[in-house]
């Protein structure tokens, strides 16, 4: 066997050994929706669900690289993260909570921050114009406003 043939082989052999170390893509239920304290307009939930659910929420769409080793290490570690961070799937029914999470939307969309570079590099669908940006912000200022003029007194 010619040496090139054998190398190439050999690097086949590792790729497959590496698939062991997929770990687990899950999609939990989904406990309390975002939609279920704080129901956005349709145009909001869907800018949300194109840009964040993916990694802030249970209903992850798992693209193909988060099956193949090493990418699945690194997708699925990102989304664990973003769950454990923030999760329209387990929204607070605090009042308090709830204009803590809105606010931090705020944040991040005044920032820049999210959705994250790396992700909208590979989903064009979740990138978010300027008007979009201020679409989402204005609505969780407002959100986040009503939800305390609306909270019983402590
Ligand atoms: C590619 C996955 C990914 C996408 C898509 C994404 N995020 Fe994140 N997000 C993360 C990760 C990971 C963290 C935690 C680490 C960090 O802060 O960078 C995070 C952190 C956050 C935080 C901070 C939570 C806290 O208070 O600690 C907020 C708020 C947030 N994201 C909101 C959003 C919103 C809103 C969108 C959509 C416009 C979005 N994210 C899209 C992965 C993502």
């Amino acid at each position: 066997m010619k040496k090139w043939k054998i190398i190439l082989l050999l690097a086949g052999v590792a790729v497959v050994a590496l698939q062991i170390t997929n770990p687990a893509r899950t999609n939990p239920p989904v406990l309390h929706d975002l939609a279920a304290t704080n129901p956005p307009p349709a145009e909001i939930t869907a800018l949300l669900r194109a840009a964040c659910y993916d990694c802030h929420s249970h209903e992850t769409k798992w693209p193909w690289y988060a099956r193949i080793a090493p990418s699945s290490w690194l997708v699925v570690s990102d989304v664990n993260e973003g769950r454990e961070h923030f999760n329209f799937s387990e929204w607070p029914t605090d009042p308090e909570l709830v204009v803590k999470r809105l606010d931090r939307i705020n944040e991040v969309l005044d920032y820049k921050e999210m959705p994250p570079k790396k992700y909208t590099l590979l989903h064009p669908e979740a990138r978010l114009t300027e008007a979009q940006r201020k679409f989402i912000m204005d609505w969780a200022d407002a959100a986040g406003k009503k939800t305390e003029a609306t909270a019983p007194p402590k």
